[in-house]
This record gives C-alpha cells, structure tokens and sequence, in this order.
C-alpha cells in the first residue's frame, strides 16, 4: 500500500493534499477539500504577489487575500512548500505552465504521490479560441507521466466547469459522467474515492493514462457547447 492510501486510513479519511493553481479550479478544489475535512494547502508562485493583487480576472475571480479570508482554513505558500507534506497533489494550472509549476513544486516532493491532473493543455498565443498545445498522439498528462515516472498522474475533471467538477450533484442532481484515467490502480482508487467525496455517482475507469489524449481534445467541442448553451454549467453523461 502507497503512502497517500495509508496515510489515508491513519487518519479515518482525512488527507493532505496541495492545490497546484490560485485561479478558479484552484480555488475552487480546494474550498470544496477542506469544507470535506480534508487538510489543503493552494501553491503559488510568489505568495507575496499573489496577496498584492487587487484586480479581478477577466472570468470574474477576485483577489486572492479576499478569498483566503473567507476561507481560512486554506492555506497559501509557493509552489513546493504546498506540496511538500502533500499526501495528494493537484495541478490546476494553466496548461501551457504546468510543467514550470512541476519543477518548481520539486521532483522530490512528488515522487510515489498520486498527481490529480485536471488541467488542459490550452493554447491562447494564437487568439480565440484556444487550440490545443498537444494532440492526438500525445497529451499533456501523458508529458507529465513522462517526466515524473514515479509520481502516479491521474486525469480527471478537465471536462466540465471548476463548480461542476467540485459539486456535481447541483447539476441535473448529479445525473452525468466522469471520466478518469492513469497508470496506477490504487492512485485511481484515491482519486476515485476524491470524486465520490464531491458527488460524483458515474465514474468511468478509461484505462491508461494514454486515454487523457481524449479527454483533454474533448475541450474544442466543450468550447463549443459553451457557446451553443451560453452557459458554463454542463456535462456529459454516458448512456449504456
Ligand atoms: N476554469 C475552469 O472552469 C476549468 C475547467 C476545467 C479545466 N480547467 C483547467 O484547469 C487549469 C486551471 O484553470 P484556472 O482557470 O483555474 O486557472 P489558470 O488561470 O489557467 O491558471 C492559474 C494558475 O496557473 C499559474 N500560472 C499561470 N502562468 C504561470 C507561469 N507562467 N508560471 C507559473 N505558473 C503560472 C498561476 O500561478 P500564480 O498563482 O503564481 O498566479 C495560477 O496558480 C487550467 O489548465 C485550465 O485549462 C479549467
């Protein structure tokens, strides 16, 4: 048994895990983590900065310092510090930083860790919409596997909405499908124990983590229907 699982039964559930990512998934994981019971930490580049911004971003999430005082039970610390103790780690950054944040969250602190990876490998440089920074015979996930062989990634999440992924049951009362993916069996388990947590009722196992491909090129149709519905707030559910 892996440290996370252990760790996990020690303490009758109750995990630490480090949020990778400040924007809306970030924060968003990590609120729904900790009013769950579990212990989080969100990493950030420079807490100083993060804490100095007053602006609200352009999808309408405030400044940090608000946040964190509305909810104190979330801790804030650069990038390793927050993932150091970790006994699971999440990757909500921006897709085309993912791999900067990793080596600054430190090879050392990630090895034999489950790695929930929910970002996407969304390409903005070209205008929008975003296309994608890898496809079809690769993934982001899969880069990072590959460059952290002895951290166990699992992709989940990436397919709808930060408030849908951490409160599935608001939605059509949780009547629709996640998807999940990775190298490891008990890494799975952990993320799929995560998922029940949040609400989610339909998970389905795609295999290795080689099936993120998929997942992370469903996003130009999840644009798409963005666009069609006018709303964030949707998913997908596998009829069978
Ligand atoms: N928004 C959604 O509902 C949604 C849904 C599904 C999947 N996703 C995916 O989830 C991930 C997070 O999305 P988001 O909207 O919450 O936030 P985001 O704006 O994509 O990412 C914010 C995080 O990325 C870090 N970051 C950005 N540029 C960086 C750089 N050059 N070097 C180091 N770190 C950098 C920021 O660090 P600082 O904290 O230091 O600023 C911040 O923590 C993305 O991959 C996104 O595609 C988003």
């Amino acid at each position: 048994m892996m440290r996370a699982e252990r760790e996990h039964q020690q303490r009758g559930g109750t995990m630490q895990i480090g949020v990778l990512g400040t924007g809306m998934v970030g924060r968003a994981i990590a609120v729904r983590l900790a009013e769950l019971g579990h212990q989080v930490t969100i990493g950030t580049r420079d807490p100083q900065a993060t804490l100095a911004r007053t602006e609200s971003s352009p999808q309408g999430v405030g400044p940090i310092s608000e946040w964190l005082a509305a909810n104190p039970a979330v801790a804030l610390r650069p990038f390793a510090a927050a993932v150091e103790a970790a006994d699971v780690v999440v990757n909500a950054t921006s897709g085309a930083a993912a791999q900067g944040v990793l080596t600054a969250a430190g090879a050392g602190n990630l090895v034999g860790k489950v790695l929930l990876d929910v970002s996407n490998p969304l390409d903005f440089s070209k205008g929008l919409p975003p296309s994608l920074l890898v496809a079809n015979t690769d993934s982001l996930a899969e880069q990072i596997q590959r460059a952290y062989p002895e951290t166990r990634v699992v992709k989940a999440l990436n397919i709808v909405n930060a408030n849908v992924m951490t409160r599935p049951a608001e939605l059509a009362g949780g009547d629709h499908t996640m998807l999940v993916e990775g190298n490891d069996e008990a890494a799975k388990q952990v993320v799929r124990d995560l998922l029940a947590e949040f609400g989610w009722r339909d998970i389905i196992d795609l295999g290795d983590i080689t099936a993120a491909r998929g997942m992370e090129m469903y996003l130009p149709l999840w644009l798409r229907l963005m666009g069609a519905l006018g709303t964030v707030s949707f998913s997908i559910k596998v009829v069978r």
